[in-house]
């Protein structure tokens, strides 16, 4: 496989978390008690399920995500992966991560999750100010965060933290000397999100009286400036919009998203899309923890949705996921979902004006986004694509 292949992934989707943050729209849910025996077998049986039809296929990643998969038993997580490993070949160099909550308790697991076979944490610190933390509904201190880190640090070879900037009231300065300290922090991987107003989230509607400001365009343009800059001197460029790492450090299980590759998704509301006879399939799974469960245990998986992905929508989802990437399209990948060169594939007239603009660029590696394009993503695909 060259670096550009997509790979082929798997994940699992962990639905709890100990209590809900105000800002987070992910499908995470609080449950007085988890029944981990009846959730292990059930997220085995959607392994067995997906694998009816791709057996033959050589995993390069696995990744637990949630809500908090930090919560699951470390056997949970273990049977997990040697299912994957009985039904499927594993590359050898398979990628294994885990979402982890930074508390003390979760760390204390960290030690059960490299024994199942975890070789990669990604921790959810999302800040260094115990103020800020508070504001964000977390459950953990600055402290105990950086404390987490450590632990991960010195038991996985692969670690990765995700912080959350333009936060209401935050400048530039307050950023860059927080950020500064993440960076001192870090290992060789750090994801950085602008904070996001999400649709049913206690923030929105916090948002809606007028009761939490988040930065203006300007200033969320400069902080978006500084952490591309910090990061890129400190050896941590972005690879892609909110993901920054050691060349040769990304994360290969958001690459095969990103770069359009095959993945299963199981798990409550997990997406997956599958390749079969040349068909690209988009796949979901029930989205309510309780209903996914009872659907698994009463038919062997609770896929809701199972589709072929139109041409059209498959050349969108495509540059959707690819000009994230600051190496954006390969020219490969559109001859291999599309069949046909970009230039055959794209309107003429509205890449050139996109590329006049200091948007994209396309020559013989591929089609990508500049800095400014992947700052605005959403119009340059709207000018593209429209
Ligand atoms: C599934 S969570 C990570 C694991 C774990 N649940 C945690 O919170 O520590 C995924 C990440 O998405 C980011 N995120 C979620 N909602 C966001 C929002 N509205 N704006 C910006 N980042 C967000 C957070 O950084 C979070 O760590
Ligand atoms: S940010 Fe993480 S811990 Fe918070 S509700 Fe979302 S998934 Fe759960």
């Amino acid at each position: 496989m060259t670096t550009l292949e997509p790979g082929f992934g798997i994940y699992v989707h962990w639905p709890f978390c100990l209590s809900k943050c105000p800002y987070c729209d992910f499908n995470s849910h609080v449950r007085a008690g988890v029944d981990q025996g009846r959730w292990r077998a059930a997220l085995l049986a959607e392994l067995d399920h997906y694998a009816a039809d791709t057996a033959g296929r050589t995993v390069t990643s696995l990744f637990f995500g949630g809500g908090t998969p930090s919560l699951m038993q470390p056997a949970t997580v273990g049977a997990a992966i040697d299912r994957a490993a009985a039904r499927w070949r594993l590359a050898p160099d398979i990628e294994i991560t885990l979402e982890a909550n930074p508390t003390s308790a979760e760390a204390a697991c960290f030690d059960g999750f490299r024994a199942a076979g975890v070789n990669r944490l990604s921790l959810g610190v999302q800040a260094l100010d115990d103020r800020a933390l508070r504001f964000l509904g977390r459950g953990h201190s600055a402290a105990e965060a950086m404390a987490a880190v450590a632990v991960a640090q010195a038991r996985f070879a692969r670690t990765s933290f995700d912080l959350i900037y333009a936060r209401p009231g935050q400048g530039a300065a307050a950023w860059r000397e927080e950020l500064a300290r993440a960076v001192a922090l870090a290992g060789e991987h750090l994801s950085v999100y602008q904070l996001t107003i999400e649709p049913g989230t206690a923030f929105e509607g916090a948002h809606r009286r007028g009761e939490l400001a988040t930065p203006d365009e300007d200033t969320a343009a400069a902080l978006y400036e500084t952490t591309q800059e910090l990061m890129a001197a400190a050896g941590l460029p972005a690879y892609e919009i909110s993901n920054h790492a050691r060349p040769g450090a990304e994360c290969r299980h958001n690459l095969t998203y990103w770069r359009y590759g095959d993945y299963v998704g199981i798990g409550p509301g997990a997406h997956g899309r599958l390749t079969i006879d040349g068909v690209k399939l988009a796949t979901r799974q029930h989205r309510a923890p309780e209903a996914w469960l009872a659907a698994v245990e009463a038919e062997g998986h609770a896929t809701r949705r199972r589709q072929p992905v139109p041409p059209a929508e498959r050349l969108n989802e495509m540059l959707m996921m690819g000009l994230r990437l600051a190496d954006g399209v390969a020219r490969r990948r559109f001859r291999v979902e599309t069949g046909l060169e970009p230039e055959a594939a794209l309107d003429g007239e509205r890449l050139r004006r996109l590329a006049a603009g200091g948007f994209l660029v396309l020559d013989d590696a591929g089609l990508r986004a500049t800095a400014a394009g992947r700052q605005r993503l959403d119009a340059v695909l709207a000018a593209l694509l429209a």
